[in-house]
């Protein structure tokens, strides 16, 4: 399933799981390889209505 976990720079869950693999241990880690979780705008374009910093962990 390609969910899509970042809806602010609109990364997806394989993505964040291809960076782990390569070797991201850390949210900071998953934020300079994919871009997730560099946004301002969750509120408005997460339906969760949150970041998505919680998902990512
Ligand atoms: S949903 Fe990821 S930074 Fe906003």
């Amino acid at each position: 399933m390609d969910n899509i976990i970042c809806y602010c720079k609109n990364i997806t869950e394989v993505e964040i799981k291809d960076a782990i693999s390569k070797g991201a241990t850390t949210l900071k880690d998953i934020q300079k390889q994919t871009g997730a979780c560099t946004g301002n705008q969750c509120a408005e374009l997460n339906p969760s209505g949150k970041c998505c910093s919680a998902d990512i962990n």
